[in-house]
């Protein structure tokens, strides 16, 4: 190939983008990352995963305080105030501390960030900004943005999408939430622990799909005493502003009378789809599936030589990290090394109280597929840590194939779930068994000693149930 401008240009600066950008750079590859928002890092960084958990954090304190959840430990506090203006404040310190720390990495990598839109104009070249620049390589990694709703106009007043609701700058008298998945139940709680009434709409019939089924019950009953109320199998028909008002019209999900329900916000969240209006695939002949996905092979290469994909644009979970993991894969595979990532075992967590944690398959998944399983669980009831904490709500499941002892499944919900998946994560990449982690040693007293039960649950033999 003649020579080009550069050796990689990555379109897109989220988790999988600029993580590939600066990975390429490492190797020795001279590399540009196109972004055509203000501050680079993606959704992850400006309107996902960073604001919406600092809102998590944020609106758990106030909770705590506000509900004197402290009082038991003899911790007594005045009256509690919310300045949500200050905790606003807080949350976008972060993002731009964020933000501005891949800037800073760019820099530091030599990574050359091309401000704008990219277009394709061939296959190994981009329009940005009306310049024309070339490379050996190109990723594509432009991610994913909200899925609309037919019927339900996002204003981001009053319906409002993912990055509405986390810019409120008033707490809602009653929030509707339509979709019972991730985002809904993560900002339904922001908002829940802020002083909402919140309705949860979800078409199916139970919140939270493609989760194991026992975690996705204790969820729904756990968050209903929270205060949460759930619609399931109940579909949304469409949705009316009047006024400052919504007005959501619902109707079961198999049919029967409608009605409607009135909001001062409704937060869409149905899912989300890949981003590839704009890029003109076409100039590149780079074909998208009938979902709208970018599909590629293991080593992340679409239909056209030199063509790369990762992240949201390509199927898997939505999710941060598997983009990042992406992002290292095929910048050492541009480099002529081999990068793989094992879809098998991405972990998967919700930041609720209590949070919810998965890797591996859930016994749904495993049982249509015909494998036999055991399996161990373990509540936190019977977790010393958790007592003392007086946090004692979920469990941990662990499943095993039956036959060979190895773990094909790891489900948790409890305070500190994310943090404890990421053992069951390598356990799993290591090939373990449930006896591998039920004689590892455990420190005492943590919540992590649930793990080590679930696992000598597996074959029936607990010590402290
Ligand atoms: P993105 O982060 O979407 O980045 C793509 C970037 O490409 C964007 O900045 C976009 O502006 C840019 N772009 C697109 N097209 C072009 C173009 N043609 N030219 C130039 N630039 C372009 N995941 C987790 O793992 N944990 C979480 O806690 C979590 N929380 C979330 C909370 C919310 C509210 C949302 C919405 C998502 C959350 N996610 C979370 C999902 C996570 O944000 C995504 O999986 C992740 O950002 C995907 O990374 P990506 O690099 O594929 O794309
Ligand atoms: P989701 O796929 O998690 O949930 C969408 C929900 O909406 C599902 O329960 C679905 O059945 C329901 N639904 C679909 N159409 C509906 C309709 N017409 N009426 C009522 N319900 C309907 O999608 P969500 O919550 O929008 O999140 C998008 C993506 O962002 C997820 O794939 C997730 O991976 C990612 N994300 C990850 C987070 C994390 O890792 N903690 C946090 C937030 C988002």
């Amino acid at each position: 190939m003649a020579d080009t401008d550069f050796d990689v240009i990555v379109i897109g600066s989220g988790p999988g983008g600029y993580v590939a950008a600066i990975r390429a750079a490492q190797l020795g590859l001279k590399t540009a990352c196109v972004e055509s928002r203000e501050t680079l890092g993606g959704t992850c960084l400006n309107v996902g995963c960073i604001p919406s958990k600092a809102l998590l954090h944020a609106s758990e304190l106030f909770a705590e305080a506000s509900q004197g959840a402290m009082a038991k430990f003899g911790v007594k506090l005045g009256s509690v105030e919310l300045d949500l203006e200050a905790m606003q404040a807080e949350k976008m310190k972060a993002v731009g501390e964020l933000t501005g720390g891949i800037a800073f990495l760019f820099k530091k990598n030599k990574v050359e960030w091309l401000k704008g839109h990219a277009a394709f104009i061939s296959p190994n070249s981009v329009d940005v900004a009306g310049k024309n620049y070339t490379a050996k390589n190109i990723v594509i990694a432009t991610g994913s943005s909200v899925t609309p709703l037919p019927g339900a106009e996002i204003d981001n007043e009053v319906v409002v999408d993912s990055t509405g609701a986390l810019a409120l700058s008033k707490v809602p008298g009653h929030m509707v939430v339509i979709g019972g998945g991730v985002i809904g139940l993560e900002l339904g709680s922001v908002w829940k622990r802020l002083g909402a009434k919140v309705t949860v709409v979800e078409y199916l019939d139970e919140i939270l799909p493609g989760m194991d089924g026992e975690v996705r019950k204790e969820a729904r009953k756990i968050f209903k005493k929270q205060g949460f109320e759930f619609r399931t199998a109940t579909k949304v028909t469409g949705v009316t502003r009047n006024g400052d008002k919504a007005m959501i019209n619902v109707e079961p999900a198999q049919g029967g009378a409608a009605e409607t329900i009135e909001a001062d916000v409704v937060l869409v969240s149905i899912g989300r789809k890949a981003n590839i209006e704009g890029l003109a695939l076409d100039k590149a002949g780079v074909t998208a599936s009938d979902r709208g996905v970018i599909q590629t092979d293991h080593l992340f290469r679409t239909n056209v030589a030199g063509v790369w994909a990762i992240g949201d644009v390509i199927p898997g979970p939505m999710l941060a990290h598997k983009a990042e993991d992406e992002g290292i894969a095929v910048a050492e595979n541009i480099a002529g090394q081999t990068g793989i990532v094992n879809h098998e075992v991405i972990p998967s967590v919700v930041y609720t109280h209590p949070e919810i944690a998965s890797v591996g398959k859930t016994v749904e998944e495993l049982k249509e597929a015909g494998v036999e399983l055991k399996i161990g669980k373990f509540p936190f009831l019977g977790n010393s840590r958790a007592k003392t904490n007086r946090d004692t709500e979920g469990f941990v499941k662990i499943i095993a194939d039956a036959r060979t002892d190895r773990v094909l499944g790891v489900h948790i919900i409890g305070s500190l779930a994310g943090t404890m998946i990421a053992q069951a994560a390598q356990a799993m990449e290591f090939g373990a068994t449930s006896e591998d982690i039920a004689y590892t040693c455990h420190a005492h007293p943590t919540h992590s000693e649930a793990m080590k039960e679930a696992a000598m649950a597996v074959t029936g033999l607990p010590i402290h149930i």
